[in-house]
């Protein structure tokens, strides 16, 4: 293709996510697009708020199937954008845990007005101190530097617990190298998004029977 014609392509494709979204939030009636990028103080490794297109959420999703007893938590929620998609994609209980103030006060007035049956919840909250134990999916969009990531997973693989972690590190390749090396049971790439699924499953314990 001539390099006028992608150039072309390449606006209508952003134009078309942008206004789709900008569209969803309006019919969900629900405020998540904003960008915010304060420090936060004494926390260097903490990054901006940013968030994907529902469009890119979509794909996301498609390596995501919600099972039934999944509980669902995004670390890093921002304006909780993938919180309220991921209730429209059947998961039924939903959290998001935000260190931003301000961000976590625009989630609840979300919560308030949007339609749903499904139990969403926010907290403001440093992603290292959350309790993990009960939680089956995890969705992270780069919310943090290496040094983070790496306190926030040794907890997680202490648990043994099986889970699945939707991890978007943009353009964090220490991040995503990271993670790779992790002992996980799966690995997936999400096409064309700089995505992949994690997943662990432990191994099941064998009883011996005493002699
Ligand atoms: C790139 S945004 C992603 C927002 C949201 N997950 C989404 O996809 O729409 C990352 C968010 O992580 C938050 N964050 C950064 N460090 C955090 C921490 N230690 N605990 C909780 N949230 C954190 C930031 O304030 C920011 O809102």
């Amino acid at each position: 293709m001539k390099p006028t014609a992608v150039r072309i392509y390449n606006y209508l494709a952003w134009s078309y996510r942008k206004h789709e979204s900008r569209f969803i939030d309006w019919l969900w009636n629900i405020n998540t697009g904003e960008k915010r990028s304060d420090a936060i103080p004494g926390y260097s490794d903490g990054h901006a708020c940013e968030t994907l297109y529902y469009w890119h959420l979509k794909k996301i999703f498609k390596y995501l199937p919600a099972r039934e007893d999944d509980v669902f938590v995004d670390l890093g929620c921002g304006y909780g954008r993938v919180l309220f998609y991921a209730a429209t994609r059947g998961f039924k209980h939903v959290e998001g845990y935000e260190i931003r103030k301000e961000l976590s006060d625009q989630i609840k007035i979300n919560i308030d007005k949007f339609e749903t049956e499904s139990f969403i919840e926010v907290e403001l909250c440093d992603a290292r101190k959350v309790n993990l134990y009960r939680v089956t999916v995890i969705y992270m969009f780069n919310p943090f530097g290496i040094d983070t990531l790496r306190q926030l997973m040794n907890r997680i693989m202490a648990l043994n617990n099986s889970i699945r972690i939707a991890y978007v590190y943009n353009e964090s390749i220490d991040c995503r190298d990271y993670m790779d090396g992790l002992p996980w049971t799966g690995i997936e790439q999400v096409p064309g998004l700089p995505c992949k699924i994690y997943s662990f499953v432990p191994k099941p314990l064998y009883f011996t029977e005493g002699i």
